[in-house]
C-alpha cells in the first residue's frame, strides 16, 4: 500500500528522490553529455538529518538517473550546500589534463561543534565517486554561519572564483583561487537585501539584455521572503573580478533588490555550471520546491521533497529597469502527443470542456488573452481544486491589474502553509495581451505570467486523484481567448 501510494503521487516531470529527504540543489554541473544534479539528502529518513550529497544524472533534463551518494555523512560530519566545477586545467592536481577531475566545494558541518567550512573532494571518474581530501578544510573562518560556497572559472583573470555567504552578518564573500586549495578574500557585499532570515545558497553569473550585460547576485533568504519565510532575492550589479558593485539605476521594483518568485515553494536555486558554449543570454537552473517554515511537515509518501522544473534565466527589461525573467525549459519530449490542444479561437466553455475530460494533476496549458473591444472590470478565475479540501485559485482582477494566488489545504495543520501572493503587473503591459503558463505535476503548481516575468511556485497536496480538477472562471464578459494549448504529460 505505501509503495503505492508512494507511486500514486510522484510527479512525472520533476526531480524526486526514490525515498527519504532531500533538500537544496548541489553541485550542478554539465560533463560530457550529461547534467549532474547533486542534493542535500538523508539516506536514512524523511526529515532533515545525516546530510549527505545525493546525486543523478540527465541528458534531458526531465528523465534522471539516479546513482550512488556522492559525498556521506562521516564522524558526524555533515555534508552542506555547495557546487562542482571540471577543472580542465588541472590546476588543483587531482588528475590530468587529459583526465580532468571533477571538484566539488561544500561546507563541511561540524555537527558536534556546530562550525562551518569550506571543503573539497574530487573525482577520476567523470563524478561516479568522490574522494574529500586530504587537507581539508580548504577554508576555516572559525564561524558557525559560513556557508554554500558557488565557484566559477573567471576567464579573464584565469582564476576561479567563490562567493559564499556569512549567513547570520547577512553578507557575501567573495574569494579567488588558482588551483582551488587556497583561497584569498577579495571584498564583501551586503546590508543592501532583506536583513530578516539568514543568507544562503548565493549565485553570481552574467546575463544579457540586448547589447547590456549586468550581472546577476542571486541571494536565498532563510525567512523574509514576499510570500513569507524562505526564498529568493537578487542584485543587478557589475562584477569585475573582484568587487560586486550595485547598479545605479533602479530595479523594476525600485529597490536595490528584487524577489524572484512570488510563491511559497522556491528555494535554493543555484546555476549549472559548465554548459558547453554558455553565452550570456540565457542561464540553465532549478530549486528544491519547499520552504523552511514547514518544509518537514508537508505530506510525506516514502519521499519528501521534490525539484522545480528546471529553468531558463534571461535578463528582461520593463518600465522601470532590468529584471530576471524565468521559462520552464522546453517539455515537448514529454508530452503526450495524443493529448495535445493547440487552439487559436477557443472560448471559455471549451476550454472547460477540455480540461473535464482530461482532468489528470500532470498537465502543461498555455493561455493568452485581452480584452475586447476596450478593457472592463471583472475577475478571470483559474482553479485548481481537488474536492475543495485542497486548492489553488489565481485570479486576474482587470480592474487592479493584480493578480491573486490563494494556497489552502485543510489538511495542513501549519497556519504558514495557507498562503494569499499577490503578483502586480507594470502598468503597460495591461494594455497588452495577458500571458499565463501553468504547469501542474501531481504535487506542485508552477504558474508562469508574462512568459516569466513573474512566477509563482506553489506546493500541492491532492488528497484523492479522483476530484483533481482544473476549471476556468471568467466573470468579465469583455475577456477574449487568443490562444490556448494544453498538454498532458507521459
Ligand atoms: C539551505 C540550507 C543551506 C545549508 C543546507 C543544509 O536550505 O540551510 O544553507 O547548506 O540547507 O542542509
Amino acid at each position: 500500500q505505501d509503495i503505492k501510494q508512494a507511486e500514486e503521487f510522484r510527479p512525472k516531470v520533476h526531480f524526486t528522490p526514490q525515498k527519504n529527504w532531500i533538500n537544496d540543489p548541489n553541485g550542478m554541473f554539465y560533463y560530457n553529455g550529461e547534467y549532474h544534479l547533486f542534493y542535500q539528502y538523508n539516506p536514512y529518513a524523511d526529515v532533515w538529518g545525516h546530510i549527505s550529497w545525493g546525486h543523478a544524472k540527465t541528458k534531458d533534463l526531465v528523465k534522471w538517473e539516479h546513482l550512488p551518494i556522492a559525498l556521506e555523512e562521516e564522524n558526524k560530519i555533515m555534508n552542506f550546500s555547495g557546487s562542482a566545477v571540471v577543472d580542465w586545467e588541472n590546476t588543483s592536481g587531482f588528475g590530468s589534463k587529459k583526465n580532468p577531475p571533477i571538484v566539488a566545494i561544500y561546507t563541511s558541518y561540524d555537527a558536534t561543534t556546530g562550525f562551518q567550512h569550506q571543503s573539497i573532494a574530487y573525482s577520476n571518474d567523470n563524478a561516479r565517486t568522490f574522494t574529500k581530501y586530504s587537507n581539508n578544510p580548504v577554508l576555516n573562518l572559525n564561524s558557525k554561519d559560513f556557508r554554500d560556497p558557488k565557484v566559477f572559472w573567471d576567464e579573464i583573470h584565469k582564476n576561479w572564483v567563490m562567493i559564499v555567504a556569512m549567513s547570520m552578518e547577512k553578507k557575501i564573500l567573495f574569494y579567488s583561487s588558482t588551483n582551488l586549495k587556497e583561497w584569498t578574500k577579495m571584498s564583501e557585499f551586503g546590508s543592501k537585501g532583506i536583513t530578516e532570515g539568514v543568507w544562503e545558497c548565493p549565485d553570481l553569473f552574467p546575463l544579457s539584455y540586448k547589447d547590456k550585460t549586468k550581472w546577476i547576485l542571486t541571494v536565498n533568504l532563510g525567512n523574509g521572503n514576499i510570500a513569507g519565510g524562505s526564498g529568493i532575492h537578487y542584485f543587478i550589479g557589475e562584477f569585475d573580478g573582484k568587487n560586486f558593485v550595485l547598479d545605479g539605476t533602479k530595479t523594476s521594483s525600485g529597490l536595490e533588490y528584487q524577489f524572484l518568485d512570488y510563491g511559497k515553494d522556491f528555494y535554493a536555486a543555484v546555476t549549472w555550471d559548465g554548459i558547453p558554449n554558455q553565452t550570456t543570454k540565457s542561464r540553465k537552473w532549478l530549486g528544491w520546491m519547499n520552504n523552511w517554515q514547514y518544509a518537514s511537515d508537508i505530506p510525506s509518501r516514502g519521499w519528501r521533497g521534490s525539484m522545480t522544473i528546471p529553468r531558463n534565466l534571461y535578463l528582461d527589461k520593463d518600465d522601470t529597469g532590468y529584471l530576471l525573467r524565468q521559462e520552464p525549459i522546453n517539455l515537448t519530449e514529454s508530452y503526450d502527443k495524443g493529448m495535445c490542444v493547440l487552439s487559436k479561437k477557443i472560448s471559455i466553455d471549451e476550454v472547460n470542456t477540455l480540461f473535464e475530460t482530461n482532468n489528470s494533476y500532470s498537465l502543461s496549458f498555455d493561455l493568452s488573452f485581452s480584452f475586447l473591444p476596450q478593457k472592463a472590470n471583472g475577475d478571470l478565475i483559474f482553479q485548481i481544486v481537488n474536492d475543495e479540501k485542497q486548492y489553488i485559485n489565481l485570479t486576474y482582477n482587470s480592474n487592479t491589474d493584480n493578480w491573486i494566488i490563494i494556497r489552502k489545504d485543510k489538511e495542513i495543520n501549519k497556519q504558514e502553509y495557507q498562503s494569499i501572493q499577490t503578483l502586480k503587473e507594470t502598468s503597460s503591459y495591461s494594455k497588452k495581451r495577458k500571458h499565463v503558463r501553468i504547469i501542474i505535476d501531481k504535487n506542485s503548481a508552477e504558474i508562469f505570467l508574462d512568459n516569466g516575468k513573474k512566477v509563482a511556485t506553489n506546493l500541492f497536496f491532492p488528497s484523492g486523484e479522483k476530484s483533481a480538477r482544473v476549471e476556468i472562471k471568467s466573470l468579465n464578459p469583455k475577456i477574449k481567448l487568443l490562444d490556448f494549448s494544453l498538454q498532458k504529460f507521459k
